[in-house]
């Protein structure tokens, strides 16, 4: 069995590339999969639930705070997320994904680009900050990364999105990265630009 609890849907379209769902702290498997099927219609969608609990409600990796994480728990969590990937696509024959990762999913998400760049074939990174305060050295050779901020959300300061941004630019990522009239949550805007942004993959 694999390591994550997970759900898994395939894809119908092919060439599209699949998409690594990653929720935010208090969802599950489930929670991403219509975002998944909006934003790439007839991807194949890889769902994993995060395996730390929180007061009962599942995350990526443990925080000491609101936006103050165990920095060891991001790296351990990230490479176990990585090694789910690698088994998940020798189990359903796909090809690396790309993450579409919210709030906590977005965090393990840029920090498996900044720690296993080979894991992931680009990101859409919602509300996301900077995961690890040493950065890793990445070579992410022009990987495609999406990353939409939210002017008014008070779990992110724009700071620390615009610290992942320049991590991810310097390591050699092509970051777009758009802050948005929104607060944490995500708003319709988000989920078309991230749509169009899919769309023009290549
Ligand atoms: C995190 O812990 O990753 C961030 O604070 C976002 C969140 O999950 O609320």
């Amino acid at each position: 069995t694999l390591s994550f609890t997970h759900r898994f849907q395939p894809g119908s379209t092919s060439g599209a590339a699949p998409l690594l769902l990653l929720h935010g702290t208090g969802g599950d498997e489930s929670d991403l999969l219509p975002l998944g099927a909006t934003l790439s219609p007839g991807a194949a969608l890889l769902s994993p639930r995060g395996q730390v609990l929180e007061h009962g409600m599942p995350r990526f990796f443990r925080r000491l705070a609101e936006g103050v994480f165990d920095e060891d728990d991001v790296r351990r969590r990230a490479l176990e997320l990585g090694a789910f990937v690698s088994q998940a696509r020798q189990r359903y024959g796909i090809a690396a994904p790309v993450a579409v990762g919210y709030s906590n999913g977005a965090n393990i998400a840029a920090a498996l680009l900044l720690l296993q760049p080979e894991v992931l074939a680009g990101a859409v990174l919602f509300r996301a900050m900077v995961p690890l305060s040493q950065t890793p050295v990445a070579q992410l050779k022009r990987k495609p990364v999406l990353m939409l901020s939210g002017l008014a959300d008070p779990i992110v300061p724009a700071s620390k999105s615009a610290k992942l941004c320049s991590e991810l630019s310097n390591a050699g990522a092509d970051v777009t990265h758009t802050t948005l009239p929104a607060g944490h949550q995500l708003s319709q805007a988000d989920i078309a630009l991230a749509r169009d942004w899919v769309a023009g993959l290549p």
